[in-house]
């Protein structure tokens, strides 16, 4: 595995190799989510291919006040797990080199990022484009895989590549869950031994709403309220959201369907948790 740590010229390995790359975006602090995603990298690029990874705290991305700071950053371990993953090419820029002082140019997105997330988080969704667009254009990958618990970040990096005509393949990866169904993410270090018990209310409460609807219950309405119930069940739970959306357009929806996307947001302490399902 080669490690490059500048901007300066990723695009030498690219006329070197001439190989068919899929690359893994990620912020660090790497987890057995993200070696589900190093995997299916893996087996699209194929014995022939690489597998470029890139680690980047992105703090565009974070709000004023947000974890920016905090995050997690685990260079050795990072290393550790991409080497045991056959990563070819690890990339980790310096922040001074990806972002100049003066810069004055986002990448935003206009109505995807309007809903979840993005009404709680306004500029997040403008900073995970500008660095996305960055590193697409930094490394020339031919794939790339983002994960499917973020999904309204997974649906606005597949519209980024289709209205600026990136000719890249975008792969869903599926949410992998600890054996307790919390869905695996770099925040879940942050949470106390009792944040972390209660925090599996999430999928507990998105999977009873999905039998609710399995069983015929379309009413956005009272899903939406079975969920809430469950989730406030638990006392150290503080809901940021709970929506139910179409998967594709992700606009709030009056009755659910086939398309039906059931996310959370919830609030443990200072830890803020995402997960969704898909209501079949
Ligand atoms: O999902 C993430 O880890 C980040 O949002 C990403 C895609 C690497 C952009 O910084």
């Amino acid at each position: 595995m080669e490690v490059i740590g500048t901007t300066a010229d990723p695009l030498a390995f690219v006329r070197r190799s001439a190989k068919y790359r899929v690359l893994v975006p990620t912020m660090g602090a790497l987890h057995q989510g993200h070696a589900t995603l190093l995997r299916m990298a893996r087996d699209a690029a194929g014995g022939a291919g690489e597998v470029w990874v890139s680690i980047f705290v992105n703090p565009l991305q974070f709000g004023p006040g947000a974890d920016y700071e905090r995050y997690p950053r685990a260079q050795n371990a990072d290393e550790e797990l991409c080497r045991g993953a056959g990563v070819d090419i690890l990339f980790r820029p310096h922040v001074a080199e990806m972002y100049h002082d003066d810069r004055s140019i986002v990448v935003e997105e206009n109505s995807l990022s309007r809903t979840l997330c993005g009404r709680s988080r306004p500029g997040h969704f403008a900073g995970v484009c500008t660095v996305v667009t960055k590193l697409f254009h930094l490394l020339a990958p031919n794939a790339a895989v983002f994960g499917e618990k973020d999904f309204q970040q997974l649906a606005i990096i597949r519209r980024l590549v289709r209205d600026l005509d990136f000719d890249i393949e975008i792969i869903a990866a599926p949410t992998l869950r600890e054996p307790d169904g919390l869905a695996c993410s770099s925040r879940n270090i942050y949470l106390t031994a009792e944040e972390r018990e209660q925090a599996t209310v999430i999928r507990a409460a998105l999977s009873e709403a999905a039998q609710l609807a399995a069983a015929g219950e379309a009413s956005t309405a009272k899903l939406l309220e079975c969920t809430r119930r469950r989730i406030e069940s638990a006392p150290l739970a503080r809901i940021d959201y709970i929506d139910l959306v179409h998967c594709e357009t992700l606009q709030s929806q009056t009755e659910a369907d086939a398309n039906s996307l059931l996310a959370a947001a919830v609030f443990f302490g200072r830890t803020r948790l995402i997960d969704n399902l898909r209501l079949a």
